[in-house]
């Protein structure tokens, strides 16, 4: 078989190297579509792959239509919200994606931007500690355990809310749960943004919940820029002068906020959550090892498609 690894932002190249012994060992063949600029360039590729590794790629239909023997994509990542999922279904195409295998890397992201930020960006001027601050998490899944891990190690009074977790589950880690998102605002200083973008999330986070934050109130968002709704993000800068926007990756008004709250955001110009070494093995190994199961054995174990 044919294993595509179709990739705009490369891994490193110990990662390939581990991905491909992978490939090779289970009798299948390696193609390589690192950092490519345009779509043609991977519909091109595609349209002999058995199957096919992405990151946060785009798999759209019209890749999908190319695709004339893809059996399976897997997502080397969490976020699957970069694959059609009905057009993969329509196609007869498998989707995965490698749930925990870069949420460490995504974690100490936050944690280093939420540090930064603190110290007024290493320029002289006094800033804060994170020990002893309330810290949210909005949603409570591999990367949210992450940061109460390290959150912990801080000193930092932790919180979480999440509608799909039970109370029980958060409670044993330690952690104080909110009965509702409103509470999480209300109570944390710093918010961290861990949900998937989907339909209901999609613009969730807007003025009325980040009104509620506390003084000198930091959103750190290492999810999805789509989750925000920036219109109500802009309100509450413009209204509270010590409101901080930390985002991996840049929000589509970067440049208002350039123009006008200079010091108060941190925005990376490339998502780099999961770009560590550790994480571009992990995820990637993991997405070889499933396609190679996948052939093998028929396992399905991580499919995000119906
Ligand atoms: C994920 O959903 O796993 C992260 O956002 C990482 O995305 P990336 O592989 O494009 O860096």
């Amino acid at each position: 078989m044919k294993i595509l690894v179709a990739t705009e932002k490369a891994f490193v190249p110990v990662a390939v190297k581990q991905i491909r012994e992978v490939v090779e060992s289970a009798g299948h063949e390696l193609v390589l579509l690192e950092n490519y600029k345009n779509v043609t360039e991977l519909l091109a590729a595609v349209s002999d792959a058995d199957a096919m590794i992405v990151r946060s790629d785009q798999v759209t239909a019209e890749v999908l239509d190319a695709a004339k023997k893809l059996r399976i994509v897997v997502r080397a990542g969490a976020g699957y919200d970069n694959l059609d999922l009905a057009a993969c279904t329509a196609h007869k195409v498998v989707a995965m994606n490698t749930p925990g295998q870069n949420s460490n890397a995504v974690a100490e992201l936050a944690f280093e931007m939420m540090l930064y930020q603190a110290r007024n960006g290493f320029g002289g001027k006094s800033g804060s500690e994170l020990r002893g601050k309330t810290l949210g998490l909005h949603a409570f899944g591999n990367v949210g355990k992450y940061m109460a891990e390290i959150a912990k190690g801080f000193g930092m009074d932790i919180y979480a809310y999440d509608p799909f977790v039970s109370g029980e589950q958060i409670k044993k880690q330690g952690i104080k749960v909110c009965a509702s998102v409103e509470e999480l605002y209300s109570v944390c200083q710093y918010v961290s943004l861990h949900m998937p973008a989907n339909d209901k999330t999609r613009k969730s986070i807007g003025y009325d919940l980040l009104k509620k934050m506390p003084s000198d109130a930091v959103l750190v968002n290492t999810a999805r820029k789509e989750v925000i709704d920036e219109e109500g993000l802009l309100r509450i800068f413009e209204e509270r002068k010590d409101f901080s926007y930390l985002s991996d990756v840049e929000p589509d008004s970067k440049g208002l906020f350039e123009e006008k709250y200079k010091g108060r955001f941190i925005f990376t110009a490339k998502k780099m959550g999961a770009q560590t070494e550790e994480a571009n093995i992990n995820a990637g190994v993991a997405a070889a090892y499933q396609i190679a199961d996948y052939f093998k054995t028929g396992n399905e174990k991580f499919k995000v498609n119906k």
